[in-house]
């Protein structure tokens, strides 16, 4: 790709906005009051905003390779604690995708480099579940179904943080797990039961 494609892309961007509404950008730069967090994948076919129909200003959006959400990770951790405290989401998503190829690297027995400890939580998926993930003998089937498992342990990791543990008790947030599948190009909403989720492991996670 030419990168003087992405600059001429801008300017029309630019001119058809202004077209739309002369105060476009003028409105724009005063704030933001996002409603929902979504935490994606890095790759380059799941575009978050495109694929959910919005607009600028009504996501935040933080994407890493899998999805990830480790703990230790300052990173997601920040976008977490500033999503739900400051901008007070109401929904915070966790959002896989099939075909990631980050699941089926993590997968591999490949030496991997800096991606090692990265990828090695999506195999920690793996193990926890291996009895389910075993029993599938259709290769690709068991792929998915550890996207969509590895969704649910992003989905736990982020009820383990004790912002998110205070505002489900004092106001409305909701988790929600989904993947895009970039077979056909829905969004699919794994329907995660929180609650039942919550109460199962809240005698070793909660803080507050
Ligand atoms: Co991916």
């Amino acid at each position: 790709m030419d990168i003087k494609y992405i600059f001429n892309q801008n300017r029309e961007w630019i001119k058809k906005k202004l077209e739309q509404d002369p105060d476009y950008f003028k409105k724009l730069s005063r704030s933001q009051t996002p409603k929902v967090l979504y935490i994606g994948c890095s790759d380059s076919r799941v575009s978050a905003e495109e694929l959910m129909g919005v607009s600028p200003g009504e996501v935040f959006v933080h994407r890493n390779m899998g999805n990830m959400i480790p703990n230790t990770d300052l990173n997601v951790m920040s976008v977490i604690n500033y999503a739900v405290t400051s901008l007070q989401v109401d929904h915070i998503v966790v959002c896989g995708h099939y075909e990631c190829n980050g699941v089926k690297a993590a997968l591999k027995s490949e030496d991997l480099g800096i991606l090692n400890p990265w990828l090695r939580n999506i195999r920690d998926v793996y193990r926890l579940h291996k009895k389910e993930l075993d029993a599938i003998t259709d290769e690709q089937q068991r792929y998915d179904r550890l996207v969509e498992l590895n969704v649910q342990e992003q989905c736990v990791n982020v009820i383990k943080t004790a912002e998110v543990q205070k505002a489900c008790r004092e106001r409305h947030l909701t988790i929600h797990g989904w993947v895009f599948n970039i077979r056909t190009g829905e969004l699919i909403d794994l329907k995660i039961d929180f609650d039942k989720i919550l109460n199962e492991i809240m005698e070793i996670y909660h803080i507050i």
